[in-house]
């Protein structure tokens, strides 16, 4: 199915018909908004929330928020049929992510982002209605399913990452790049050089794009383009007189400005992804805020983290399942029939894989793969293999091969010192923490017995189907 909608606006009008839009009027910025979409977001399923007249704020201005917790959402987003259960969606990423389709950019010469523009003393990002998200936040995060924009000097790379900007005042925020991200990466080359390095923060925006910053599309290749070949039309951009970054002309809300080698502020502490407040209070670089551009009646585009099943964890764990099979895939590694990273880990701490063994060593070797590929190294804490009788999915299948189909003695293998972050509240050394411990679980039969493994006790697939077939109107329950 093709992506229909071109912009937020489109996806919002597109959402508001399949029924999943609830509108909210008069919540405060200060804990109230993030409150809502904490208990909004405790069940998959629920709507959107889109609020308005916030108080302190130009009553149009609008705050969105819970987006991506319905399998309606993602699949219209990915351009998957709607009704697709979450399984589908990992088998659609696959399709789309083997080939990762990429359209150059079109060049435009304006856009509605350019409908208000702020430059220099008239700069206030105070202006917006940004959230104090949660209780012990320290300070309101306008940067949370936002669009970091940076070009590499050194290449024509343009990277697109979704990074946490806290407001410090009018013309300053600051950003939180963990070690390892491709924004970081540019950052450090731009102050290697001694030179101040360019940044525009997209805060509102196409969720095409959005959803493609935070998911770890590989080195040099641009998140703009990627989005253009899904979508088979060009991501229309401006090329900003400020920054000389390319700015989505759709966008409801960006900010541009520099960030200087050493020009630090204190930032966080923030509720991440795991779900605590594990970064703590730290000097992060900060951007110099030089201009404002947005949209009448703008739409900051909030993305709530904290304890899972979080707005961002549910769709990202299906687009990194489908991406850490194609990385396992892609090392040579055949039979993988399943791969589910489970929604309560984060979408990063816990991944299941479920594989048809071919050989001595093949479950462990997928296991360790899965564990240390770009995809699903990052915060990483368990890999469990599983047999192809077990749908990864499904965390009764999975707790009952765990159960009965390893030996703890003989079947876990710790993997020590691997890349992992301050968020992560077992991450090490605890001065300076950077990295974690990990253990792939292989909970498949062993392959040395595998013919005379005890037998399933459960009716035979062919006469599940049989009964079902037969019996199925009688007693509805029975059909999968
Ligand atoms: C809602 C949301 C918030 C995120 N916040 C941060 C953050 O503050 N810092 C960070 O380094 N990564 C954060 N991430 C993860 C990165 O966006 C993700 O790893 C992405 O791949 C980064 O882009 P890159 O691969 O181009 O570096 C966040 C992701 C999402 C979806």
């Amino acid at each position: 199915m093709p992506i229909e909608y071109r912009g937020l606006r489109d996806w919002l009008e597109a959402v508001d018909e399949m029924g999943e839009l609830s509108r909210v009027s008069g919540a405060h910025w200060d804990r109230e908004i993030g409150g809502l979409a904490a208990l909004q977001e405790r069940r998959l399923g629920q709507e959107a929330l889109i609020f308005d007249q916030v108080p302190d704020h130009d009553p149009s201005f609008r705050v969105l928020t819970n987006t991506m917790m319905s399998n309606r959402r993602i699949a219209y987003t990915f351009g998957a049929p709607v009704d697709s259960t979450g399984v589908e969606l990992v088998q659609h990423w696959r399709r789309v992510v083997s080939k990762l389709p990429t359209m150059p950019v079109k060049q435009v010469e304006d856009g509605p982002v350019n409908e208000n523009i702020m430059r220099g003393e008239d700069v206030d990002v105070l202006k917006f209605p940004t959230p104090r998200w949660h209780e012990e936040d320290g300070g309101r995060y306008i940067g949370t399913g936002c669009v970091v924009i940076m070009n590499d000097p050194d290449s024509e790379w343009v990277n697109l990452g979704c990074y946490r900007v806290m407001v410090h005042d009018e013309k300053t925020v600051g950003l939180y790049i963990s070690p390892g991200k491709h924004g970081r990466l540019i950052r450090e080359r731009y102050w290697d050089k001694g030179k101040p390095c360019p940044v525009a923060v997209a805060v509102g925006q196409d969720p095409l794009l959005t959803t493609l910053a935070g998911i770890e599309v590989p080195y040099g290749v641009s998140e703009f383009e990627v989005a253009g070949g899904l979508r088979g039309a060009p991501t229309e951009v401006i090329t900003s007189d400020v920054t000389g970054l390319p700015i989505p002309a759709h966008a409801e809300i960006v900010l541009e400005g520099f960030l200087y080698p050493d020009d630090m502020m204190d930032e966080g502490p923030f509720g991440e992804w795991t779900g605590y407040y594990a970064g703590g209070r730290e000097p992060a670089p900060v951007m110099r805020v030089e201009a404002i551009r947005h949209r009448n009646d703008p739409i900051l585009y909030g993305a709530l983290t904290g304890r899972s099943p979080a707005d961002a964890a549910y769709y990202r764990g299906l687009l990194r399942s489908a991406m850490i099979w194609d990385q396992v895939e892609g090392a040579g590694l055949p039979g993988i029939k399943g791969v589910w990273v489970h929604e309560a880990s984060g979408a990063r701490l816990w991944v299941t894989l479920s594989v048809e063994q071919m050989f001595a060593g093949h479950a462990q070797q997928v296991g360790m793969v899965a564990s240390q590929c770009h995809a699903g190294s990052y915060a990483n804490r368990f890999v469990v293999v599983v047999d192809d009788d077990i749908d990864p999915a499904n965390n009764n299948d999975v707790i009952w091969a765990m159960s009965t189909r390893m030996d703890p003695a003989t079947d876990m293998t710790t993997i020590t010192g691997a890349w992992s972050t301050p968020l992560d509240p077992m991450s090490y050394p605890r001065d300076n923490p950077r990295y974690n411990n990990r253990v792939v679980i292989d909970a498949t039969k062993p392959w040395t017995r595998l013919s005379t493994f005890p037998k399933t006790v459960e009716p035979p697939p062919e006469y599940q189907a049989e009964l079902i077939e037969k019996w199925g109107d009688h007693l509805p329950g029975i059909r999968p």
